[in-house]
């Protein structure tokens, strides 16, 4: 990790941070011994091959898991303290984009981005004008596609929805897993831009992982996985 990242003003320090599974088949080491730090405006993606714990380590970012060893702070608060307010974490200090979307079919594309607003508590008037802003933002600016389900859309304007809906409750981090895998090249091209706009231009920290390698350049620090381990690859 160079000076330079160390020195800046981080708002996410992962420090020695370890997952392991116990499974019929053995333990499985998911991370191991993982540190890194990111700031805001910055883009870090971590590329590592399938089982190489890429999910597990932004599960544990995202505290949906628990690590057994080491420290997460987000903006100098450790995230895995007793005390720590997970709830409002999950709620507006963090937004997760996935490779399948994981839209709720039942809700328009509006629906799902006012969706996270209604949980946090946002005025109603406010959460319809604030979604049609944040889809336009993605490029969903047709009141019909606003208004349709998931099943009508295609994958590029889903993970657009997706996107907007991470940032509902406009959260510093976003993070992102496999954010292309179920796209086309052009489309994974649209939404990769979209992602490095996210922090390059509104000054979030985004972490990505993924399998595809194009998406190193959005980068500004990048690490592969191999077992559980990364290494810098010096983007
Ligand atoms: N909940 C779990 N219980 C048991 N083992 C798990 C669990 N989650 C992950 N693992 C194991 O931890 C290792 C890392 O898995 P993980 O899903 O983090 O990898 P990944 O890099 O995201 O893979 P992929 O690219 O296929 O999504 C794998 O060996 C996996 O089987
Ligand atoms: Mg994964």
């Amino acid at each position: 990790m160079s000076d330079s990242i160390l020195s800046r003003n981080s708002i996410l320090k992962i420090d020695g941070v370890s997952k392991t599974f116990s499974t019929k088949a053995g333990v499985v080491k998911a991370v191991d011994d993982a540190s890194f730090h990111a700031g805001w405006g910055e883009v870090t993606v971590i590329i590592g091959p399938s089982g190489s714990g890429k999910t597990t380590l932004l599960y544990l970012v995202g505290s949906l898991e628990k690590p057994e060893a080491g420290a997460i702070e987000v903006s100098s608060t450790d995230i895995c303290q007793s005390d720590f307010d997970l709830a409002s974490y999950r709620r507006s200090g963090v937004g997760f984009v996935f490779q399948f979307f994981n839209l709720i079919p039942t809700l328009t594309s509006l629906e799902n981005v006012t969706l996270p607003m209604d949980l946090a508590g946002v005025p109603k008037p406010d959460q319809e004008r604030r979604a049609t802003d944040l889809l336009a933002r993605m490029g969903i600016d047709d009141q019909r596609v606003q208004r349709s389900k998931p099943t009508k859309l295609s994958g590029g304007q889903c993970q657009r929805v997706a996107i907007a809906r991470a940032l509902a409750n406009d959260p510093d981090l976003i993070l992102a897993d496999e954010p292309t895998g179920n796209l086309d090249t052009a489309t994974s091209k649209s939404v990769t831009e979209l992602l490095g706009a996210l922090a390059h231009e509104d000054g979030k920290c985004v972490l990505i992982v993924t399998h595809d390698e194009s998406i190193l350049e959005i980068a500004d620090q990048a690490f592969h996985m191999t077992d559980g381990k990364l290494e810098s690859v010096g983007a």
